[in-house]
Order: C-alpha cells, then sequence, then structure tokens
C-alpha cells in the first residue's frame, strides 16, 4: 500500500513538472497557457507558487513522454493521467489536454490531483477538468490551497473559505494567504475537520449568486456542529472573491471582508427572512430552520447568544425558542 501510494506521488510530480515545464516553455504553451494566466493578472512568482501549468492540446503527448521515461500505462492510469478504454488496443489518451493546470496539494506539499481549466468557454466541455478519485486522492477530504495556507492560517488564527482555484490564486496575490477552496462542491466534515486543526475561526466567502448562498447554507449546519465559529461575506451580484479583488483592488476587499462579515446565525435568519416575508407558515418554517441551526451548536453561551440575538431578529419570545431548542437538544441525546 505505502509503496503504491509512493509510486503515484511520484509520477503525478513528474506531470506536474511536465505541465509546469510546457507552460514556460513550449511555443503552445506560451502563445495559449501563459498569456491566459498573464490575462487573468497571474504573476511568475503566484504562478510558481502554485506550480501552475499546461496541458497541450492533444491526445498522448504527456503519457507518450511519461511512456518514454518508463512510466507504465497502469501506473499512469492509477494516478488518474491516462484514460484506457477497455478493450482498446492502444495505451490510452492524456485525460488532460489544451487545458491550464492547477496542481492539487496534500498537506505536506504533494500533489495528490489536478484541476485542469479549458481556455475559452464551451457548452460541450466542462469548464474544470479535475483528477478522479484515486489511491492519494479523495475530493471531500482535500482543500485546495491547504498546503500553501497553512502558516498564515494558524499565524492569523482565521481561515477564509472561497469556491474556486482562481479565488485562492487571487487572493494570495493580493495578500490574503489564509485562504483554501473547497472546490465548488458543498463542504464535508473531513473538509471542517481539516481546517479545525488550524483554527476555530472560519468566513466563508462564497460567490454571489443564488448558487453560492444555497451553497454556503448547505454546508454551515456542519460547520457548527463541529464547534466552529461560522461568519459568511456575501460578495455582489454575478462577483466571486477573485473577480471582486480584481475590480476594486485589496485595500477596499480587506475593507469589505471587514464591513461585510456576519456570523452565520445571523446571516441565515436574514436571508431565510426575506425569502418569507409577510407569511406566518413560512415564517413559522424560519424559526424552526433557525432553531435547528442554533442547537447545532455544542457550547451552551453561545446558543443563548443566538437564541436572544435570533429572536429579536424574528421578533418571536425568546422563551419561546429556548423552549423548542432544549426540546431538539434532548432528542440529539
Ligand atoms: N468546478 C469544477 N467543475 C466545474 C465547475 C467548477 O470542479 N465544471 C469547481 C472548481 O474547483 C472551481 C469551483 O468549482 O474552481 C468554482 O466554480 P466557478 O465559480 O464556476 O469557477 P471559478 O473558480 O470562478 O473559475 P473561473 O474564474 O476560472 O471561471
Ligand atoms: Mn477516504
Ligand atoms: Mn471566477
Ligand atoms: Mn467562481
Ligand atoms: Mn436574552
Amino acid at each position: 500500500r505505502q509503496n503504491a501510494r509512493e509510486s503515484l506521488y511520484i509520477i503525478l510530480n513528474f506531470a506536474k513538472n511536465y505541465y509546469q515545464h510546457q507552460l514556460h516553455h513550449s511555443d503552445e504553451g506560451q502563445a495559449i497557457g501563459l498569456s491566459y494566466f498573464r490575462e487573468r493578472g497571474f504573476t511568475s512568482e503566484i504562478r510558481k507558487k502554485f506550480e501552475l501549468g499546461y496541458s497541450l492540446d492533444n491526445w498522448d503527448s504527456f503519457s507518450k513522454e511519461a511512456l518514454e521515461k518508463g512510466y507504465s500505462a497502469e501506473i499512469l492510469e492509477r494516478a488518474g493521467l491516462l484514460i484506457h478504454k477497455e478493450g482498446s488496443h492502444t495505451a490510452g489518451y492524456d485525460r488532460f489536454r489544451g487545458r491550464v493546470i492547477f496542481p492539487i496539494h496534500n498537506i505536506a506539499g504533494k500533489t495528490i490531483a489536478f484541476g485542469a481549466r479549458i481556455l475559452k468557454t464551451d457548452k460541450n466541455q466542462p469548464k474544470y477538468l479535475n483528477s478522479p478519485e484515486t489511491e492519494v486522492y479523495h475530493k471531500s477530504e482535500v482543500l485546495y490551497g491547504i498546503y500553501q495556507a497553512k502558516n498564515a492560517i494558524r499565524q492569523l488564527e482565521h481561515c477564509y473559505l472561497v469556491e474556486g482555484y482562481t479565488d485562492v490564486i487571487s487572493l494570495h496575490q493580493a495578500g490574503i494567504e489564509n485562504v483554501v477552496a473547497s472546490s465548488g462542491t458543498s463542504l464535508t466534515v473531513e473538509q471542517i475537520r481539516l481546517i479545525g486543526r488550524f483554527t476555530p475561526n472560519i468566513t466563508i466567502l462564497y460567490d454571489g449568486d443564488m448558487a453560492g448562498i444555497k451553497a454556503a447554507l448547505r454546508g454551515l449546519d456542519l460547520v457548527l456542529e463541529e464547534g466552529l465559529n461560522v461568519n459568511v461575506v456575501l460578495f455582489p451580484d454575478n462577483e466571486d472573491p477573485d473577480s471582486y479583488v480584481r475590480r476594486v483592488g485589496a485595500e477596499a476587499f480587506k475593507a469589505h471582508l471587514k464591513s461585510a462579515s456576519k456570523d452565520f446565525i445571523t446571516f441565515k435568519t436574514e436571508i431565510l427572512l426575506q425569502d418569507a416575508g409577510n407569511d406566518p407558515f413560512k415564517l413559522a418554517a424560519v424559526i424552526q430552520e433557525v432553531v435547528n441551526s442554533i442547537v447545532k451548536i455544542p457550547d451552551a453561551i453561545k446558543r443563548q447568544v443566538f437564541f436572544h440575538r435570533t429572536s429579536e431578529m424574528m421578533r418571536v419570545d425568546e422563551q419561546m425558542l429556548i423552549t423548542e431548542g432544549n426540546k431538539l437538544l434532548r432528542k440529539q441525546h
């Protein structure tokens, strides 16, 4: 097992170096990949820090090179780099073709997978193509950027959580280094525990669209259950942290983080209340939903603070919330 994983790390490292080399030294990589990253404002320093790369736009230039260097087709396939069709007589074809490459690192800095973005939007192709699950890549346990962020998270005792690869990279470039990405999925318990190893304080910076907001609401009861302190910052419609920081600059971005940050319970209550309007049945459902979230918080004092705060927001009796909450708490135990 140990050996099997070791050999995957070696081939994944080889692939990372190969893609990096193509980006900076092949004609195609320079003309297409490098100019793409430059247009996004990624400096050479940041490209190195995140080990960004480019995969050539043909079927097998990577696997050909790897096979020549003595790696087997079998190991390439197990690393998620080669796609082999059952029954085919050829070795297979490269998974990543004609895309810019974002290596995904584990906490020790080893490359364990790749995210790969097409350059021009195309309805027939996914914007991002990612490595499949492998022996070293379990998507649900990984946070993009954790290796580059871990020292800053520890030092600042705070972690920002964003959705995408480019959000992490842009924020680093703006001087915000305590940031990781869930990579588009809703948060998992494993990801939350990974953050919790470094800090109990987390602020979610999700895309300013309904999908982003829903994703934030979905993931967050889990975070409360783990006893972490969760805040949320929303961005204007159709912006994400990357586009926003590029538009307004680092200083205004940091000011927005300060002024727009809300604790999760307040954030959720506000969103649900807006949704409910004056409908008493919807309002009753909101109250239930908010109490459900509050009882997820393990700390009794924090729960009390939120019962008080939300009773004022929803204009209901605080004691009623506490009574409802206690019923749920008894059920949990
Ligand atoms: N994602 C994915 N597959 C897709 C779309 C998205 O894996 N087909 C993941 C990626 O990790 C991506 C994240 O979800 O970074 C957020 O998606 P999105 O906001 O659409 O992309 P951005 O990160 O904003 O990328 P870009 O700015 O390049 O459009
Ligand atoms: Mn696993
Ligand atoms: Mn984006
Ligand atoms: Mn985005
Ligand atoms: Mn009170």
